[in-house]
């Protein structure tokens, strides 16, 4: 069970000596083999406040990988796991540049913190006093507020909600099983300038979203699908993939580019779009741009004589119809010991299939086995280097 924290926590961990004893508790391990005697020395020192101590301490090395600037901040457990990552937040943030913005489900304060750099006007609102608390700490500069998010408390602001998972529930994409339910935060902001970060599984074709679906991803990793009212993106766009990298760099598609491409013969290589392009639906605007074509029209490989810049791409030695059979042998001939298998389209689970290959060389491979047309095929690859570094091959 996660540390509950209380009022009289958060007095004293924003008190002098509250920071001194955090600062003290930092130098601590704090590892399985060190907690027991960590936690005795914290006590001896600190007393009735050891587990608030040790929490926020463990807490902020648990947020550092995903919060940046948060090495005092107050945080929750629930909360950080809860959290945009940083990365992800302050691209919203430089989208929403210039306008007042009030973040209706502000939790412990992840996007304030973001858009403070951006915006003239930040208010955050939650309905949990203990996160607000928090969030009042870690984002000084915001204007925070208890309210309900179903109840329109400021005018003139972009609305940014983030709704989360009821508490103990099970992961869903079920938009009204969500706190606060999307439906009804929609309605309750019907005609506003409207932001709803959601889970990236979300249906939003069913949603019947006349805005923008803008899917983010983050280091490969798909993150959120975020709803853009029609008054918050410009020119009516409906699709846009954001590709976010911790390194800094980035692109984005939208369905405002061409989609004009072929469906052909394969190129040298097998490129898969980010999972962000795919969730998006814009791998043909993706083919487009980069002067890729399609393997087939329902399967989202594209292929070409070049990869794009940070995209994996996979080098072609063999293509054979799809069996077994066959592709164990396609594997023996070229001394293949280890194999990553890539599945789109066919029903065939590679977990299943990898013992199933008896493979017993030193050469490492990639296999991906797709659908085309009718017919299931295996294309024996160069293993993967990631982020296509071996174009110039
Ligand atoms: C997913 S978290 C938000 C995380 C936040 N965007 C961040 O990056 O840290 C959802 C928040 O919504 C709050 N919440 C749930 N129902 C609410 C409601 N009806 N009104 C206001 N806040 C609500 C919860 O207390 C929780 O802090």
């Amino acid at each position: 069970m996660a540390y509950a924290f209380d009022d009289a926590d958060i007095d004293y961990l924003c008190s002098d000596v509250g920071v001194a004893a955090l600062r003290e508790t930092e130098d601590r391990a704090l590892t399985k083999a060190s907690m027991l005697s960590d936690i005795a020395a914290v006590r001896a020192a600190h007393g009735d406040m050891t587990a608030a101590i040790v929490e926020t301490t463990r807490l902020r090395r648990k947020a550092r990988s995903k919060l940046v600037g948060a090495e005092n901040w107050l945080l929750t457990d629930d909360a950080v796991q809860q959290a945009t990552p940083t990365l992800v937040a302050r691209r919203r943030a430089r989208r929403l540049a210039g306008r007042a913005v009030h973040d209706v489900t502000c939790s412990i304060g992840t996007e304030l913190a973001a858009l403070r750099s951006t915006q003239g006007v930040v208010v955050g609102s939650d309905l949990d006093p203990i996160r607000l608390r928090m969030a009042a700490h870690n984002v000084p500069d915001a204007n925070i507020l208890r309210a309900d998010a179903l109840t329109p408390t400021t005018r003139e602001t972009v609305v940014l909600a983030d709704p989360g998972r009821r508490a103990g529930g099970k992961r869903t994409h079920d938009p009204s099983a969500l706190e606060p339910p999307l439906p009804s935060l929609l309605d309750a902001y019907a005609g506003r300038d409207l932001v709803v970060k959601c889970a990236p599984g979300l249906d939003f074709d069913r949603l019947g979203w006349d805005g923008e679906v803008e899917v983010v991803s983050l280091d490969g990793g798909v993150r959120e699908a975020c709803l853009w009212s029609p008054g918050s993106t410009p020119d009516r766009i409906r699709r846009r993939a954001s590709v976010l990298q911790s390194n800094g760099s980035s692109f984005e598609i939208t369905d405002s580019e061409s989609d004009d491409i072929d469906v052909a013969e394969p190129g040298e290589w097998i490129v898969d779009p980010d999972g962000a392009v795919v969730r998006a639906g814009l791998v043909r605007h993706y083919g487009a741009r980069h002067g890729l074509w399609q393997l087939d029209p329902r399967i989202a490989y594209l292929t070409g004589n070049s990869v794009p810049e940070g995209v994996n791409g996979f080098r072609i030695l063999d293509r054979i119809k799809y069996s077994e059979r066959a592709l164990r042998q396609a594997l023996a001939a070229r001394g293949c010991g280890s194999v990553e298998i890539l599945v789109r389209g066919v029903d065939v689970d590679p977990a299943l299939l990898r013992p199933r290959l008896k493979l017993r060389g030193d050469v490492a491979l990639s296999v991906v086995i797709t659908r085309l047309e009718r017919s299931a095929a295996a294309f024996v690859c160069a293993a993967r280097r990631p982020g296509g570094l071996d174009h110039g091959e």
